[in-house]
């Protein structure tokens, strides 16, 4: 972020440049051979390649109306000047000649001699005081106070300054080697990074949940799990404990957190991301990378962008308007950004027609340019497909080799030849390494005490690169925290939870008990089912040191009441689970549904899930217990929603316990929240709906894995809660629901204007922005201080009325003025307050100029809409219980 007074200069920078191309408009519309071409006229390298199958050409164009922000033709001259606003002025053709180059890739973009200036590094003027703090990443603002958004400007400058300084003794092909991986599984990570000089090389390790390959490490919940906290401090510390047990490996670079938005409710990876709204997977986002970079790990947001189902992952065209990207799928990167984010990932599909690792439009267009972000990019593994993708804003090449083994790389002497032939300019090649040493600097990494890499992800009984370091430290404890705060109480009848020292208790379903076979590992990268559920499959997944089951957790607590404990894990005989409910006081049955990476297939799941149904026959294994059994409690192991109604209302079935995704502790957890010992206060990250129709979009099946698949994301902004207030839809549970042991009321409701007026430049942004004028455009202009300053100040008084000590959940959503094309509700805030009964206490929120705006296509801007803004404080997206009027 930086001052607007600094802003407005870029802004008339580039307006003086605004002639530039704009490649993100390209479509494929043919993979031009690397021959030269006439330098005046661009736009004719229209021959393909004989080595490439024309059916693996996405689309030509987009209908205008998907992006308006589109041009109609593929030539560059044109482009020049049907596009000027949004359009990063860096990338300028030249007239000098070229040579032909052996490994061009197959891309739409034009192999031309460009010239390129780098974005600017941030302003080192002072941040306004008491609001944004000068931060480092590893000193960030409390979590305690959200609306005090740190600033990063002035340690993106000086790590740039260092960086800069670092190149410059560096040879060409220096610069380039810190560009391009060694190739896979030639080095100790994922992804490898080789020393150059004194600088050390980097390790780019996965996960968003631990360090992957790695032993003596802890398996933290998933994200969603994290996200069904809705507790800031818990998202936080969750960030704090994996990065320091990243830093603990060597590892620089932590391979997320992942922040796709589970668009499609069977979305392979939803469970690695943090649920189904922007403002939520935003605040998930933010505090987790301010929690892994202060303990001195470069995080990785990933994937950028669009990139929401497994299916066809790396030939599927996810097709968008620009008001839904901007609004919907960038903001949690936004909120990334803000957090000083070092590093993106970019992801395997194609954008509106254009690979997203070769997206002129989302990477210098949206994430260097609007979103001022200073780090780099690199490629998700092999979702590179040209070495001119450095033009249009790849940084790094991922894990460096054209495909598995490939000898062959984009980067590397390609890049090099191409700036050495005037192709590329070598300008560009210092901009890439300067902002991948400045991200190594922003978190101190050039420390000569910062951890070497002491595992191997490839050889793991190598004793010689296998030092076995514990970096466990007591994290198994906020494992377990996180756990009990994630679980979400759906149902409750009569109290039948807490339990109260049952005399007879059985536990049914094979989902409650340890992997029979071998152990939490049994399966590579958990690609397999057996016992209890607690991650997905995949490349987001780390190696269990220890996993406490149900089975054992249960058993332990039931001796401290001398409870008869009893179990069967057989989920195919019916018979015998119903006969072992039987004469129980209480019988729990346990159900599980998995998902994951689309390059394993569980169970004819390629990676989406097939249905959303229960797995293991779990529908009919909680009939045939609730048959015989009236107090039959459900726990649901999933990563992502279920159909519940085959069962959902049976009389018998008196609670039912969403357990989610708990990683090593949940079945100490859920022995905390059955028992009593906490009160529950998870919220449902997504809605859970009656059919799978009910959602807004489905997994697009189909595609061969050759042509292009085109989904096309016709829901636009009403993703998950948002379709089903408009379409008038009654959800199973509602997206932000979840039960308590206790009750709270609401009251006091008051929306006040937030007394600040900005100096200078500010002060006139903020008052165009209230006239309803369009806001500006430039670099950093989407996370500038003026918009996300806060501007109303929303409290509110909760008081527990029951008689048990808990946590209330108090959510605000914003209706936006009639006419301005939102949903009937959109959530903007939330936090988390915890009383013992009868207590009360007054909460504040605050909502930002950002949170009252929509994304004005036309103006490239955020603008806010004119009418009337109301908004509602509740305890779901549809449990209102105050509502008021903003007076704008
Ligand atoms: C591919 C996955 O999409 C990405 O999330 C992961 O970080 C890399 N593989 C490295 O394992």
């Amino acid at each position: 972020m930086r001052s607007s007074a600094v802003l407005i200069l870029l802004v008339a920078a580039r307006a003086s440049a605004s002639a530039a191309p704009s490649l993100s408009t390209l479509s494929l519309s043919s993979f031009p051979l690397p021959s030269p071409l006439s330098p005046t006229h661009p736009g004719a390298s229209s021959s393909s390649s004989p080595s490439t199958p024309l059916s693996r050409l996405p689309p030509t164009l987009l209908p205008q109306s998907l992006s308006p922000s589109m041009p109609s033709t593929s030539n560059l001259a044109s482009l020049s000047s049907s596009r000027s606003n949004n359009s990063p002025p860096s990338v300028l053709p030249t007239t000098t000649s070229i040579r032909v180059l052996t490994e061009p890739g197959p891309s739409g973009i034009p192999i031309i001699p460009y010239t390129f200036a780098a974005f600017p590094s941030p302003s080192s003027e002072p941040p306004i005081q008491g609001v944004y703090p000068a931060s480092s990443p590893k000193l960030p603002p409390p979590v305690e106070i959200p609306a005090l958004a740190p600033d990063f400007a002035l340690a993106w400058t000086r790590a740039h300054q260092k960086a800069k300084a670092k190149i410059e003794s560096w040879s060409l092909e220096e610069k380039v080697n810190i560009t391009t991986g060694v190739g896979w599984e030639n080095g100790r990570c994922v992804g490898n990074i080789a020393p150059i000089g004194d600088f050390p090389g980097l390790c780019l390790e996965d996960a968003p949940l631990g360090v992957r390959f790695a032993d003596f490490a802890t398996v933290f919940p998933a994200a969603i799990n994290a996200a069904s906290t809705w507790k800031r401090s818990l998202l936080r510390a969750r960030g704090v404990a994996m990065g320091k047990e990243h830093v603990g490996k060597g590892v620089n670079i932590a391979l997320g957190p992942m922040m796709n938005i589970g668009r499609v409710a069977q979305g392979g990876r939803n469970w690695e991301g943090f649920g189904a709204d922007p403002f939520l997977a935003g605040v998930g986002a933010y505090e987790t990378i301010l929690g892994m970079q202060s303990a001195g790990v470069q995080a990785c947001a990933k994937h950028y962008i669009d990139s929401e189902q497994e299916n066809q992952r790396k030939v599927e065209s996810s097709n968008i308007d620009d008001r839904t990207r901007h609004e919907i799928y960038v903001a949690p990167f936004l909120r990334s950004v803000m957090a000083g984010l070092a590093s993106v990932m970019c992801s395997f599909n194609l954008v509106n027609g254009t690979y997203a690792c070769e997206n002129n439009n989302t990477l210098n267009g949206i994430l260097k340019n609007e979103l001022g972000f200073q780090g780099f990019v690199m490629s998700d593994w092999h979702a590179q497909h040209s070495t001119m993708s450095a033009m249009t804003g790849l940084d790094m090449t991922m894990p460096g080799d054209i495909f598995f083994f490939s000898n062959t790389t984009y980067f590397g002497t390609n890049l090099t030849a191409y700036v050495q032939n005037g192709t590329i300019p070598e300008a560009r090649v210092d901009d890439m390494a300067t902002r991948i040493l400045a991200s190594w600097y922003l978190l101190g990494q050039d420390s000569p005490n910062y951890p070497k890499t002491n595992f191997n992800a490839f050889l793991p009984l190598d004793e010689a690169t296998n030092e076995h370091v514990d970096v466990q430290d007591n994290h198994g404890e906020l494992v377990r925290e996180i756990d009990r705060s994630s679980v979400v109480l759906l149902k409750n009848v009569n109290d039948a939870l807490p339990l109260k020292k049952p005399r007879k208790l059985v536990l049914i379903g094979s989902d409650a008990a340890p992997a029979h076979i071998a152990g939490p590992n049994e399966f590579s990268d958990q690609g397999g089912v057996d016992g209890v559920l607690t991650i997905g499959w995949g490349s987001g997944t780390a190696w269990f040191t220890y996993k406490i089951s149900p089975y054992e957790a249960f058993q332990a607590r039931a001796r401290i009441d001398h409870t008869s404990f009893s179990w069967f894990f057989d989920d195919f005989n019916l018979v015998g689970a119903a006969t072992a409910a039987v004469e129980q006081d209480v019988a729990i049955v346990f159900l599980q549904s998995d998902s994951g990476e689309g390059y394993i297939t569980v169970d004819g799941n390629v990676g989406d899930r097939n249905n959303l149904t229960a797995w293991l026959n779990g529908d009919a294994l909680v009939q045939a217990v609730a048959s015989q059994n009236n107090n039959t409690v459900v726990v649901v192991n999933s990563v992502g929603p279920l159909i519940l109604e085959p069962w959902i209302d049976h009389p018998n079935v008196t609670a039912v316990v969403w357990a989610g995704l708990e990683g090593a502790e949940t079945g100490n957890a859920l022995v905390d929240v059955i028992y009593g010992a906490v009160n529950p206060s998870g919220r449902l990250p997504y809605t859970i709906a009656k059919s799978p129709q009910d959602y807004p979009a489905q997994l697009a099946l189909g595609g061969n894995g050759e042509e292009i698949l085109n989904i096309t994301y016709l829901e636009g902004l009403f993703v998950d809660y948002r379709h089903f207030d408009a379409a008038n839809i009654t959800p199973r549970f509602e997206f932000g629901f979840g039960m308590s042991y206790t009750e709270f009321e609401y009251s006091d409701l008051n929306l006040v204007p937030v007394e600040y007026i900005g100096e200078g430049q500010d002060g006139q942004l903020e008052a165009n922005w209230l006239a309803g004028k369009p806001g500006p455009q430039g670099v950093g202009s989407s996370t500038a201080l003026w918009l996300h300053r806060p501007a109303f100040t929303v409290s509110f008084t909760i008081q527990n009325t029951a008689h048990v000590a808990g946590t209330e959940i108090p959510q605000v959503y914003l209706h936006f003025p009639v006419g301005a094309g939102e949903p009937p509700s959109v959530l903007r805030g939330f936090t988390d307050v915890e009383l013992q009964p009868g207590e009360e206490k007054s909460v504040s929120v605050t909502l930002s100029r950002y949170d009252l705006s929509v994304w004005d296509v036309r103006s490239q801007s955020w603008m806010r809409a004119l009418g009337t803004y109301s908004l509602s404080v509740g305890a779901s997206s549809r449990d209102f219980r105050l509502k008021g009027t903003l007076s704008l």
